[in-house]
């Protein structure tokens, strides 16, 4: 690489360094915003949060990620497959034993539609109520 080429992509570089550590903050200049609710009524312990978060278009995922630093009551963990993203495995510890007694977390859009793909792949429209129901029945 000459000594332009190497600036070139210095500058970019930075550029990208920036537009991360500015993400946080630059998020809630967004216009668009969406109802977040995570809701356990199955077995203890039982919860109901909702949220407003401020989103630009993006997958759900990111805005469980910002859940999560807004609130203590919206822990998750989730595994990462390759072909189609993160499967949540729990939310604030409460995980689905589907096999055992078809407990399992539903991802809808209020009221009640499932939504056909998965955190990764969905991104949401402005004022979407979302949300994760804690569920124990067929049908997953
Ligand atoms: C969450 O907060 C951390 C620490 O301030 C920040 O680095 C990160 O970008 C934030 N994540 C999201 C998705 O906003
Ligand atoms: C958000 O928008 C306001 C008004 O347009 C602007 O002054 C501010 O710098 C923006 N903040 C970020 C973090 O983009
Ligand atoms: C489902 O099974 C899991 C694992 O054994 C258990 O922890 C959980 O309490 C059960 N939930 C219900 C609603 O039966
Ligand atoms: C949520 O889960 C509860 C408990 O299984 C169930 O009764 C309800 O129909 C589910 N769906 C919605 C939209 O609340």
């Amino acid at each position: 690489m000459n000594v332009l080429g190497t600036s070139i992509f210095l500058v970019l570089l930075l550029e990208a360094a920036i537009s991360i550590c500015e993400d946080d903050k630059s998020y809630k200049n967004c216009s668009e915003q969406l109802t977040y609710t995570i809701r356990n009524r199955v077995q203890a312990p039982t919860f109901e949060y909702s949220l407003q978060i401020p989103f630009c278009h993006q997958p759900f995922i990111r805005i469980m990620e910002r859940a999560v630093n807004e609130s203590a009551n919206y822990k998750f963990t989730a595994t990462y497959f390759p072909t189609w993203g993160y499967f949540i495995d729990a939310i604030n510890g409460v995980k689905g034993f589907y096999t055992v007694n078809q407990t399992w977390w539903q991802f809808l859009k209020a009221p009640n539609s499932i939504l056909p793909v998965g955190v990764s792949s969905y991104y949401p429209e402005d004022r979407d109520h979302v949300i994760f129901n804690f569920t124990q029945s067929g049908g997953h």
